[in-house]
């Protein structure tokens, strides 16, 4: 038996949908993309989503439209992605570590707070493997501060917070729609705007801050703009907006397969010695994305599991360990300890009954 440790989900739909475009040879941006957006809100309760090539596009247009720039420190944890991280560089702002709750693998408000300085100017959390922050203690904090917040809810597509959908929570939340997440257009990404305004700037600025709806094109024969703010090439093409709008369909039937499955491990897996499961509270409810757990010992159980076909990985390590940061922030104990013993075990619409068996069997072994 062998089973993959990610699943990318393509429809039929998908393929149907796609073959439409690329007949009608219309590749660029345009009703696919408008099509796509709307869907986002309308089945999955996204607040204005600006469809874009990648969720760090996202987290980056985010960032400049929050007013991120040189000087400016921006906190985030490090149990991440590197594109967390990178796009504060790109904004030429201080990326600025806080620590994260051992229980989850989300930032700790607490470490947030003791961050702040007089340059603060935004707060990216990230929603670890789907299950959302603690949104309110973080919202208290960056309205004592006046304080940005960005969600990279990267993980995230289709959890809940205190019956509220992740992406109408923040000022902005990045989604990311890359192969291997619960929704994908091959790469791509959404920003979604609370304020109307930071809409209608996200749409201009993803395409070099050309309003691509409402310009005319001239008698001379190119579109009449005069760019006011730095745009960037981040749009999402209609080809692309094809595989999304594919997919939407089975999207929800692939979020509640992955839950369930997350359910049977808590409930089949509880009280194995050695593993430790993360919160999982009433209040929201995760994405799935993820299935990370503490262990002990975490290589032996990496190599046991592998030798009956399982795979296991702890997908991402502390970024601040990179050079590009200036290396480990001292103090994050409880990250320390979170990246000595976090592994995530397979978690995805493809797994049958069959293969959910054999892991939880396998776990029971021991390591
Ligand atoms: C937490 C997190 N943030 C951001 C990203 C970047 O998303 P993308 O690959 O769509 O640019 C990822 C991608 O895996 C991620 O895991």
């Amino acid at each position: 038996m062998r089973i993959e440790f990610f699943d990318t989900h393509i429809s039929n739909q998908a393929v149907t949908r796609v073959a439409d475009v690329l007949r009608s040879t219309r590749l660029s941006e345009g009703k696919m993309v408008k099509d796509f957006e709307t869907e986002l809100s309308r089945q999955i309760g996204l607040r204005n989503p600006v469809a874009l090539n990648s969720g760090t596009s996202a987290l980056h247009l985010g960032l400049a439209l929050s007013g991120v720039g040189p000087g400016d420190e921006v906190i985030l944890p490090a149990q991440t992605f590197i594109a967390t991280g990178l796009v504060i560089l790109a904004q030429y702002a201080k990326p600025v570590f806080a620590d994260i709750q051992l229980r989850t693998g989300n930032i700790d408000p607490e470490s947030i707070r003791r961050k702040i300085t007089e340059r603060t100017k935004a707060i990216m959390p990230v929603h670890w493997a789907g299950y959302p922050c603690d949104m309110d203690e973080i919202h208290a904090i960056a309205k004592e501060f006046n304080l940005a917040i960005i969600e990279d809810a990267a993980h995230a597509l289709g959890a809940t917070y205190k019956g509220r959908r992740v992406g109408t929570i923040s000022r902005f939340t990045a989604f990311s729609f890359q192969a291997i997440k619960h929704l994908t257009t091959g790469d791509g990404g959404a920003l979604c705007c609370l304020l109307d305004d930071d809409h209608r700037r996200a749409r201009s600025r993803r395409w070099f801050g050309i309003d691509r709806e409402h310009s005319q094109v001239s008698v001379l024969g190119e579109r009449d703009y005069n760019v006011r703010e730095v745009g960037y090439k981040y749009h999402m093409n209609d080809l692309s907006a094809a595989v999304g709008l594919g997919n939407l369909g089975e999207f929800d039937v692939t979020l509640k397969r992955r839950q369930d499955i997350a359910d049977l491990y808590r409930t089949q897996l509880r009280g194995v010695p050695g593993l430790r499961f993360l919160e999982c509270r009433d209040d929201r409810r995760s994405a799935c994305w993820l299935f990370t757990v503490l262990v002990e010992n975490r290589l032996a159980f990496i190599k046991k599991l592998k030798a009956q076909g399982i795979p296991a990985s702890v997908v991402h390590q502390r970024i601040d360990r990179n050079l590009v940061f200036g290396g480990k922030t001292p103090g994050l104990d409880q990250q320390t300890i979170f990246d000595d013993r976090q592994i995530s075990i397979p978690l995805h619409s493809k797994l049958t009954d069959e293969d959910v068996d054999h892991i939880i069997r396998a776990i029971h072994q021991g390591w």
